[in-house]
C-alpha cells in the first residue's frame, strides 16, 4: 500500500512523516520521500538551491519520481510492504503549476501527461492544510528560504491541491495542521490501519 503526506511548505508534513515512524513502527513501513531517495534528489536541491530555469527544475523532479519509483516504491510495494512517501506526484502538480506558468501553455497538464500511465496513484494522500501565515511563521527566516516558500507562491500551491482534494475525495483525506502535533500523528496513524485494514479485506474478498 501507498501512502503520502502531502501540504505546503511548513505545513508539517515532515514532523508528521517522523512521528508516523514510532506510531507505525510495529507494521516496519518503507519511509521515503521526494526529492531525495535517490542522488538524482541531490540534483534537484541543488537545482532549487541554485535557482536554474523552471523547466530544469521541474523536469529533474520527474527524474527524481522515476528514480524513486524504480529504486525503492515499486521494489517495496512488489514485497508486500506499507511504503509511505513525504511528498509524491501532487507536488508536481501543485507546485510546477505555479512555477511554470507562462512558461509552458498547460503545465498541470504537462506535469500530469508526465506521469499519467506510468506512475503509481497513491492508494491514500494526508494533505495538511492551514492557514499561509501561519504555515510561513513555522520556516526559516526570510534569507535562508526556498524560492517556493514565499506568501503568493504558496496561496496558490494550496489552492491547487485543495482541488484536487475535491476532484479525488476517496483518496485525499484533509488533515487540520493546526491541531497538535500529537492529535494530527494520531489521526493518520489510525486512518493508515484502517485503511490497511480495509485493503486485507478486499484482498481476502477476490481470492474467494
Ligand atoms: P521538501 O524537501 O519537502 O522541503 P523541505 O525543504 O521543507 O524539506 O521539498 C523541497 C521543495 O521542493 C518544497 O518547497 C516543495 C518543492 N517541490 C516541488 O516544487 N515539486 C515537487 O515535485 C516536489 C517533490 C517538491
Amino acid at each position: 500500500m501507498l501512502i503520502t503526506l502531502e501540504g505546503i511548505d511548513g505545513s508539517g508534513k515532515s514532523s508528521l512523516h517522523e512521528a508516523l515512524s514510532e506510531l507505525l513502527a510495529d507494521l516496519d513501513p518503507v519511509f521515503t520521500r521526494e526529492p531525495g531517495a535517490t542522488w538524482v534528489g541531490d540534483q534537484v536541491r541543488r537545482a532549487i538551491k541554485e535557482q536554474i530555469d523552471p523547466v530544469t527544475e521541474a523536469t529533474l523532479f520527474v527524474a527524481d519520481h522515476a528514480a524513486h519509483l524504480a529504486k525503492v516504491v515499486r521494489p517495496a510495494l512488489a514485497e508486500g510492504r506499507l511504503v509511505i512517501s513525504d511528498r509524491y506526484s501532487d507536488s508536481r502538480y501543485a507546485y510546477q503549476s505555479v512555477t511554470l506558468q507562462g512558461i509552458v501553455p498547460d503545465p498541470e497538464g504537462w506535469m500530469r501527461a508526465m506521469h499519467n500511465g506510468w506512475t503509481i496513484v497513491p492508494d491514500k494522500t494526508f494533505l495538511c492544510v492551514l492557514p499561509v501565515d501561519e504555515a510561513l511563521t513555522r520556516l526559516k527566516p526570510d534569507s535562508e528560504r526556498e524560492h517556493f516558500e514565499k506568501h503568493e507562491t504558496l496561496v496558490k500551491v494550496q489552492d491547487n491541491y485543495l482541488s484536487y482534494a475535491k476532484a479525488e475525495p476517496a483518496r485525499f483525506v484533509i488533515v487540520d495542521a493546526m491541531l497538535p502535533q500529537d492529535t494530527v500523528a494520531k489521526f493518520v496513524a489510525d486512518a493508515i490501519r484502517v485503511e490497511l485494514g480495509a485493503g486485507m479485506k478486499k484482498r481476502k474478498g477476490r481470492r474467494v
